[in-house]
């Protein structure tokens, strides 16, 4: 039986893993501070005696006597709210953290995957973004504790790979939605879930034509196991490239709810990315990955979550 440890396993993503990798015959610890994610996510796992929860953070050292063959981490907030609320903690814990994860990874002779994001584009001037786009970032803008965060976490990453020979991953998520996101979480689908269950007009940053690209959490979460089991060393996009305005997007969440659509409109955040889609060929051609959840799928799942969560 393999053991793997995912860091951020009781939050949004990491929950979805931890039963994936429970189902895949994995033994799997939860590592989490639970300092955005909850509990609850990972209630109904507690009973499976292949399951171990830790409360910890992992910018503080880790000390298990257990034998690794898989680290995923997955740990770092990461909603615009955080990134106001919590700047240094998010690169403390990419930082100090992954590189601890790192250590335990090199001792225990485990592979470890870093999660990473499309923020690494920045406001993109390539489109659709191929892993091979060194991105347009801007370090000192309201974004940049999280978009350097995940760099540096890449570097680290690519650091231990030459200096030890350490069998590193780097995956690029893009927009990934679906049941266990807080509906307070700020991201764009809980903000329009919310709104459309509860009556509210949909909030628009600017005047809506931006995009964006949603995945499914279970085809996101088939992409990470498939890069873990890989030999791909370089980072690979993992996302929906279907894309659509965030006008559409709000369109959409209202039809699901059967909600009434009006709007509001705000001014654009600062830093916010204007286009994004992710070029999967890299995913297509080396893991044999592409989604399989349309839009339309995906938010009938979604919708019953936020129905019963609010
Ligand atoms: N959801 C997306 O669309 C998306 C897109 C790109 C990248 N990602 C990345 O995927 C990962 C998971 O994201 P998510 O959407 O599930 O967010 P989330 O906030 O639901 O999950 C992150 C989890 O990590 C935990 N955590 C954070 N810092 C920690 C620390 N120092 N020690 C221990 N636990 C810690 C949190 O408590 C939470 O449970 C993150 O690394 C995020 O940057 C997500």
């Amino acid at each position: 039986m393999k053991t793997a440890l995912v860091a951020g396993g009781a939050g949004f993503i990491g929950s979805h893993l931890c039963e994936y990798l429970l189902g895949q015959g994995y033994r799997v610890y939860a590592i989490d501070s639970l300092v955005t994610g909850r509990r609850i996510n990972i209630e109904h796992l507690l009973a499976n005696p292949n399951f171990s929860w830790i409360e910890h953070d992992i910018v503080a050292p880790l000390y298990m006597n257990v034998p690794c063959d898989e680290i995923y981490n997955l740990a770092s907030p990461a909603s615009p709210v955080d990134f106001e609320k919590i700047p240094i903690f998010i690169l403390k814990t990419a930082a100090i953290g992954h590189m601890n994860l790192l250590n335990w990874a090199k001792m225990n002779k485990a592979r470890i995957l870093f999660a990473s994001t499309s923020e690494v584009y920045g406001d993109p001037l390539e489109h659709p973004q191929k892993e091979t786009y060194l991105g347009n970032v801007n370090c000192i803008g309201h974004r940049g504790c999280y978009d350097e965060a995940k760099r540096y976490g890449e570097a680290i990453s690519m650091a231990f790979r030459r200096q030890y020979g350490i069998e590193t991953r780097i995956v690029r998520i893009f927009n990934t939605y679906g049941p266990r996101m807080r509906p307070e979480d700020g991201r764009v689908i809980p903000n329009f879930f919310t709104q459309g269950l509860s009556g509210k007009p949909f909030t628009i940053y600017g005047d809506g034509k931006q995009t964006r690209s949603l995945c499914y959490v279970s085809d996101l979460v088939e992409g990470l196991h498939k890069l873990m089991l890989s030999d791909v060393a370089d980072p690979v996009n993992v996302g929906n490239p279907d894309e659509y305005t965030i006008l559409e997007i709000a369109k959409s969440v209202a039809a699901a709810c059967g909600a009434q659509f009006k709007t509001e409109f705000m001014p654009l955040p600062p830093s916010d990315p204007k286009q994004r889609r992710p070029d999967i060929t890299r995913a297509k051609e080396l893991l044999n990955w592409s989604p399989k959840i349309s839009l339309k799928e995906g938010f009938v799942k979604t919708l019953d979550y936020f129905k019963s969560s609010l």
